[in-house]
């Protein structure tokens, strides 16, 4: 027999990761319900020219890790697997004529992204999102809320010292002339760039700032930053950003060369970071403003701004503190028997607490009572039903676990009864 494995790169989320994941979900439902988002899905592939024309064709999420699905016939479309959720939402911004709602439109998908990369640890191939965006809303304002949003997930998941990194990168009047600058800085120094960097020099020389190359760090560091070329106007809405984040009491940290590695950036980019145990530095999360990305996907000019944090290492960074445990809520009952063979009786009655809303489990075993109790007991179920000759008569024993003691109840009061222990009880 062949071994299956999940795929590299991939993981199953056991119980126990499945509840931590489902916490940071609701941590993100619940600030998206709070700062007016509006949850939506998008599908989990599309046709790839979305993502070529809105990502960008020379970067790397497209050029590389972009998880092509095999063509059907010869004439279906080709489509791909979202490695991110932006493009998706601005693709169904358009096609649902979402220009004609209510001013900004905010939207929040979570869900799982994909791609081809490279695995390690905090990196896989399969990974999940909270992305939140607000299209139609020029800021700076917007900027600074996306951002203090952002950074309130990370407070209420307990996710300590992560740090907002900022930069503006310009617009579509400034930038063009300062990648002309830097271009022409690199080629100046194109002897010492690495193959890799030579290449991208030509396609996106923007994303050079960005090289992991160690080669490449005094280069970094003496080359022209945008920040010292922004227009007037992007120069004045930065500034508006900071004085939001400042009066707002979000700190956060300049970062002239950051500058993101999806092509449909202007203006605002900013990413959330935390010193791994390790000393690797992964973001945990990023976003910035994509003023011309509606226009590019076919809809009319409609300035917008968002962000994606990746909750797969936001994980790993509770772990690194040992503050992961998520809490799995046990059962507040166990329907239990006397007669080990008569589960006719226990799922009647576990299906009429479950009616009523209880979590209940069921023993379904044909063991001895002792060892049904014994289990019980061990997954910290507050209760234990126990049907035995009683039954005939209306009654079970009603076994409370953590106080010892046992009485009769007639079953026609049973879920009242444990409907009332659960409230004024941790469980429910
Ligand atoms: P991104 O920076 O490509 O931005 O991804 C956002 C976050 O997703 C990263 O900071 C990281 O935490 C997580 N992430 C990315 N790739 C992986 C991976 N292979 N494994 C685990 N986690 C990963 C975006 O995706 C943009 N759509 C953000 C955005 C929204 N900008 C505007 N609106």
């Amino acid at each position: 027999m062949p071994s299956y494995k999940s795929p590299r790169g991939t993981r199953d989320l056991l119980p126990e990761t499945r509840a931590g994941f489902s916490r940071l979900e609701g941590i993100a439902r619940s600030l998206a319900a709070r700062y007016g988002y509006r949850e939506m899905e998008i599908p989990l592939f599309e046709q790839a020219a979305v993502f070529e024309r809105g990502i960008g064709a020379a970067t790397d999420v497209v050029e590389k890790e972009l998880f092509r699905i095999a063509p059907r016939t010869e004439d279906s479309e080709a489509w791909a697997l979202r490695p991110e959720a932006t493009a998706g939402i601005v693709r169904a911004f358009v096609q649902h004529g979402m220009h004609t709602w209510s001013q900004p439109v905010k939207l929040t998908v979570v869900g799982p992204m994909f791609r081809y990369d490279r695995p390690q640890a905090g990196r896989y191939r399969q990974f999940w999102q909270w992305d939140a965006e607000a299209i139609g809303d020029a800021g700076p304002a917007v900027d600074a809320e996306v951002i203090e949003m952002g950074r309130r997930f990370y407070a209420e998941a307990g996710v300590p010292d992560v740090q907002v990194l900022l930069n503006s990168i310009g617009d579509s009047a400034c930038r063009p002339v300062y990648l002309a600058r830097l271009k022409a800085y690199f080629a100046d120094h194109s002897a010492e760039l690495p193959e890799l960097e030579l290449r991208r020099l030509e396609l996106n020389p923007l994303r050079l700032l960005d090289s992991k190359d160690p080669s490449m760090k005094a280069l970094i560091a003496a080359a022209p930053m945008i920040s010292d070329h922004l227009c007037e106007a992007c120069e004045a809405h930065f500034t508006a950003v900071k004085a939001h984040l400042d009066a707002m009491g979000v700190p956060y940290r300049l970062e002239p060369t950051l500058v993101r590695g999806l092509d449909y950036y202007a203006r605002t980019a900013f990413e959330f970071y935390r010193q791994g145990a390790e000393g690797q530095q992964q973001a945990l999360g990023g976003g910035g403003r994509y003023d011309g990305l509606v226009e590019l996907l076919g809809g009319r000019a409609t300035p917008a701004i968002g962000f994606a944090l990746g909750l797969d290492r936001v994980l790993l960074a509770l772990a690194e503190v040992g503050a992961d445990a998520a809490v799995e809520v046990p059962p507040l009952a166990v329907v239990a028997g006397a007669d080990p063979a008569d589960t006719v009786s226990r799922l009647r009655v576990a299906a009429l607490l479950r009616a009523e809303g209880l979590s209940v489990r069921v023993e379904l075993a044909p063991r001895k009572l002792s060892r049904q109790l014994e289990t019980a007991s061990k997954e910290h179920a507050h209760f234990a039903v126990i049907i035995g000759d009683e039954l005939a008569e209306g009654n079970v024993q009603l076994k409370d676990l953590e106080a010892g003691t046992q009485r009769l109840v007639p079953l026609v009061d049973l879920a009242r009864e444990l409907a009332r222990a659960a409230k004024s009880h941790r469980h429910g």
